[in-house]
């Protein structure tokens, strides 16, 4: 190419990237810690943090050390947590009638953290595959083929009334059962829990990539039966119409924030909900984002932090105004290095 050839150009947007300060001024999405919800996973007795091995730097925590944990995360400017029991199978029986203990180990978890770290928004699931023996989301049919509808949200909205009645500040309906959030809704009030938030798994899908969360808190179906099929409850993960349907139910029965789940796979939907709600967006960059991330970083075929920081930048971009993610607490430590 000769030394004199020039494009007569009018627009040469590569002048807004050519310094770091330049960049910094047009950038268009910020990732703040401000925006992460921190899931964490809960376990009984007074032991030592338990490593859960699909999920690097992921640990089952013990009451106390959970409450360490959340005094950390909010002080690293982590705004909420969402907490997940992991159960003994003892507890656990086919109804998951340990979902009604007032003296679970969640509720016993989330009282600690509520009184030792008062202004942090603690957020639990609503949905009954930790307490269950077989790991589906509410009761199963006679025939073990199904998840029964109506009595399982019955059983949900006594779970989230006792939830709001430990100061749970969002309660968070993960089963996809039909009319869960109206139930929900009008059980919290009817109970005096009217400043208790809903925080709707509208859109969640039957994605492949929960398996890391399954195993973490033992939901995942017997060594050698194949993965847990909640097809019949979860979405298609084809279906986009379907997603916003699900979006806009919650919507009218009272939900106070629309979640999509996964975060990575389903950016559409993320921006489909930004665009057609004025309600906040919460997405949730699920156990098998978080996996594979790491699982290439170990081999040294990605660099960590800057695909852990690209992912969640990209569901920011997409239109999340907030993301649950297992990386909360490295991202807010600012580090650079994992
Ligand atoms: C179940 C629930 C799941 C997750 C959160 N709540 C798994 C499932 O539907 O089997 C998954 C979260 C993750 O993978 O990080 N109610």
């Amino acid at each position: 190419m000769s030394e004199e050839f020039k494009l007569e150009l009018t627009s040469r947007p590569r002048r807004l990237r050519a310094a770091a300060s330049r960049r910094a001024l047009v950038e268009e999405t910020l990732l703040s810690p401000a925006d992460l919800i921190a899931p964490l996973f809960v376990v009984d007795g007074a032991g030592k943090p338990e490593a859960v091995e699909s999920m690097p730097c992921v640990f089952r925590l013990p009451v106390e050390q959970l409450v360490a944990e959340c005094r950390e995360l909010y002080e690293l400017g982590v705004p909420a947590v969402a907490l997940f029991p992991c159960l003994e199978a003892s507890v656990k029986d086919e109804v998951g009638s340990a979902a009604l203990d007032g003296n679970g180990l969640l509720l016993r978890a989330v009282r600690a953290v509520r009184h030792e770290v008062p202004e942090l928004t603690v957020i639990t699931d609503i949905a009954l595959d930790p307490y269950t023996t077989h790991g589906h989301d509410g009761i199963l049919t006679a025939d073990g083929t199904d998840v029964v509808n109506d009595a399982t949200v019955e059983v949900l909205a006594k779970m989230a009334v006792l939830h709001a009645g430990v100061g749970v500040d969002m309660v968070a309906p993960s089963d996809m059962m039909d009319g869960r959030v109206g139930a929900i809704r009008a059980a919290l009030d009817d109970a005096g829990g009217t400043s208790t938030a809903i925080l709707a798994y509208s859109a969640k899908f039957a994605s492949a990539y929960y398996g890391p969360f399954r195993d973490a808190v033992g939901s995942a179906a017997a060594a050698g039966k194949p993965p847990l099929d909640k097809r019949t409850y979860q979405l298609n993960p084809a279906n986009r119409r379907e997603a916003l349907r699900e979006g806009f139910l919650d919507e009218s029965e009272g939900a106070d924030i629309l979640m999509v789940k996964p975060a990575g796979p389903y950016l559409d939907i993320i921006r489909d909900l930004r665009g057609q709600t004025d309600l906040p967006v919460a997405a949730y960059q699920v156990s098998g984002e978080y996996a594979q991330i790491h699982a290439a970083a170990e081999r040294g075929w990605l660099d960590l932090c800057s695909a852990r920081d690209e992912s969640l930048l990209a569901v920011k971009r997409a239109g999340a105004d907030m993301i649950l993610t297992y990386f909360a607490r490295n991202v807010a430590e600012g580090r650079s290095r994992a």
